[in-house]
C-alpha cells in the first residue's frame, strides 16, 4: 500500500517535512512547523471563503457534486423524498437513523406539544413596521427566543440539548407565519395539532374565516417534499454560520438566528427570487435564444444555474420538476413554467454550458412552485430556514459533543501598518499636509 504522506520541501530552508495524510485530507497544523527560525511562527495555510477547507469530520450529510449525488446519513435523498415526511427525515437528520414507527409517534407527539408560542413573542413581533420583510422578522424573533428559555444555555446537558431542538423544530413554522400574517395585516392563526408538520403550516398561512382549514393534500404533500429537499447541504453558509456562533457554547436559538441570518443573503437563500425575476423579463419563450446569448456573452448569468459543489444535475432540482407537476395540476400551470424548461433544454444543449458544467440547481424551479401556491417572494428565504433549522440543529449537536472542535477563530495575513507611534492630534494635520 501506498505510503499515506506527503512530503514537502521548504525551498528557503532546504529541509524536508513529511506530513501524515487522512481521509485524503493533511492537518492545516502539521505545517506550523515548518520555519525558516526558531522564533519564526510557522506556516500557515491561506484559504478565503474555505473553498478547499474541511471545518468539522461529519456523518450527517455527504455530496458527491460530480456525479450529482446528496444523501443524508447514507439515504439518497431521492428515496427520502419519494417515500418520507419532513419529520421523519427530521428525525433521521437529528438522531442517525429512520425511526420506527413507536419512536416516530413520539418524535410527532413532541414536536406537536411545542408549536406554539409565549404569547410576549406574538405582542414582540406586533412591534415590527406593518411592511418589515418576514426573514428580518424571523431572525429577530428567533434570536428573542433565547430570553424565554433560560436552560437553553446549558448545552452540554443532553436533556436540554433534546429540548431546544423539539423547540426550534416545532416553532419556526409559527413564528415564519406570524411573520407572513403580520405583512399582511392579517390576525395570527394558532397553531393545529391535528395537522401534519406541513399542513399546519399551511392553515397558519391561510385560514380565514373557516371553523377548520382542510389543506389540499396535493400541496401539503408538496411543501413537505421541499422541506424534505431543503433540510441539510453539509458545511454551506449557514451551516458553517451555526457552528462558528455556537462553537463560543452560545444557546442554539441565538445560534439558529445567526445562521438564519447567513441564509437571508442573496448569494445563498435568496437565489429563487432571482430565477423568478429574470424568467419574468424574459417574459417569452421566443426571447429564450436571445438571453442565453447574453448569458454567455457575460451580460448576467442564467440565475438557478451552476453550483459550486454540483458540477452536474443537482438531484433536488430533478425531484422539484416532477413536484411541479403534482402542483400545478391543483393550481393551475404557472406560465413561466414553459420559459423555464425553454430556457433549460437550450443551455443543456450549447456547449457554453456543457463545457462548464453548469446544470440547474434547486432554486430554478423552486421559485415557480412557491410563487403557483401563493406566496409572495419575500416569504421565499423563510420557506428555505423552516427546514434547514433541523439541518442547522444537527450540525450544532454533532459539533458541541465533538472533542476535536474549539471555538472557531481563524488566523489572518497581517497585511497592515505595522508598529508606529501615536501622533498627539494638534500636529497631525501639520503632518499629513506635508506628507501631501
Ligand atoms: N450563467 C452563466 N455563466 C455561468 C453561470 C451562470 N449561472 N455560473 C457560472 N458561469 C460561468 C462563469 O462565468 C465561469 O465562466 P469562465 O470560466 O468563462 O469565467 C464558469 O462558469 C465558472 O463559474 P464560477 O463563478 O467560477 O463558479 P462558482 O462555482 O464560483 O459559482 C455559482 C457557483 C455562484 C452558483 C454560479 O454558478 C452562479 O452564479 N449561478 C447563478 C446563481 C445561482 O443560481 N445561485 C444558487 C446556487 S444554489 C444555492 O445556493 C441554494
Amino acid at each position: 500500500m501506498a505510503n499515506e504522506t506527503l512530503t514537502v520541501t521548504d525551498n528557503r530552508t532546504g529541509r524536508t517535512y513529511e506530513v501524515p495524510i487522512n481521509d485524503d485530507t493533511v492537518r492545516a497544523m502539521d505545517f506550523r512547523q515548518i520555519k525558516v527560525s526558531d522564533d519564526d511562527f510557522g506556516l500557515m495555510v491561506y484559504d478565503p471563503g474555505f473553498t478547499n477547507t474541511a471545518s468539522c469530520r461529519s456523518v450527517i450529510t455527504r455530496i458527491d457534486g460530480d456525479r450529482g449525488i446528496l444523501e443524508y446519513r447514507g439515504y439518497p435523498i431521492e428515496e427520502l423524498a419519494d417515500s418520507g415526511t419532513f419529520l421523519e427525515i427530521a428525525y433521521l437528520l437529528i438522531y442517525g437513523e429512520l425511526p420506527t414507527q413507536a419512536q416516530l409517534d413520539e418524535w410527532m407527539r413532541e414536536i406537536t406539544y411545542h408549536t406554539f408560542v409565549h404569547e410576549n413573542i406574538k405582542k414582540f413581533m406586533e412591534g415590527f413596521q406593518h411592511d418589515a420583510h418576514p426573514m428580518g422578522m424571523l431572525v429577530g424573533t428567533v434570536a428573542a427566543l433565547s430570553t424565554f428559555y433560560a436552560d437553553a444555555k446549558e448545552v452540554d446537558d443532553p436533556q436540554s440539548r433534546e429540548k431546544q431542538t423539539q423547540r426550534l423544530i416545532a416553532k419556526m413554522p409559527t413564528i415564519a407565519a406570524f411573520a407572513y400574517r403580520h405583512s399582511r395585516g392579517l390576525p395570527y392563526v394558532y397553531p393545529d395539532n391535528d395537522l401534519s408538520y406541513a399542513g399546519n403550516f399551511l392553515s397558519m398561512l391561510w385560514k380565514m374565516t373557516e371553523p377548520k382549514y382542510e389543506p389540499n393534500p396535493v400541496l401539503e404533500r408538496a411543501v413537505d417534499v421541499l422541506f424534505i429537499l431543503h433540510a441539510d447541504h453539509e458545511q454551506n453558509c449557514s451551516a458553517n454560520a451555526m457552528r462558528s456562533v455556537a462553537s463560543s457554547r452560545v444557546d442554539p436559538f441565538s445560534g439558529t438566528a445567526a445562521a438564519a441570518a447567513a441564509l437571508y443573503g442573496p448569494l445563498h437563500g435568496g437565489a429563487n427570487e432571482a430565477v423568478l425575476r429574470m424568467l419574468t423579463e424574459i417574459g417569452d419563450k421566443k426571447r429564450v435564444p436571445e438571453f442565453v446569448k447574453r448569458f454567455k456573452a457575460g451580460e448576467g448569468r442564467l440565475m438557478g444555474f451552476g453550483h459550486r459543489a454540483y458540477k452536474n444535475y443537482d438531484p433536488r432540482a430533478k425531484i422539484i420538476k416532477e413536484t411541479a407537476d403534482q402542483v400545478f395540476e391543483v393550481t393551475g400551470r404557472n406560465p413561466l413554467l414553459d420559459i423555464a424548461l425553454e430556457l433549460e433544454r437550450i443551455a443543456l444543449e450549447d456547449d457554453y454550458f456543457i463545457e462548464r458544467k453548469l446544470y440547474p440547481n434547486v432554486d430554478f424551479y423552486s421559485g415557480i412552485i412557491y410563487q403557483a401556491m401563493g406566496f409572495p417572494v419575500d416569504m421565499f428565504p423563510v420557506l428555505f430556514a423552516i427546514p434547514r433549522t433541523t439541518g442547522w440543529l444537527a450540525q450544532w449537536r454533532e459539533l458541541v459533543q465533538d472533542p476535536e472542535q474549539k471555538i472557531a477563530r481563524p488566523r489572518q495575513i497581517f497585511v497592515g501598518e505595522k508598529r508606529r507611534r501615536v501622533v498627539p492630534i494638534e500636529k497631525r494635520n501639520a503632518i499629513r499636509e506635508h506628507a501631501a
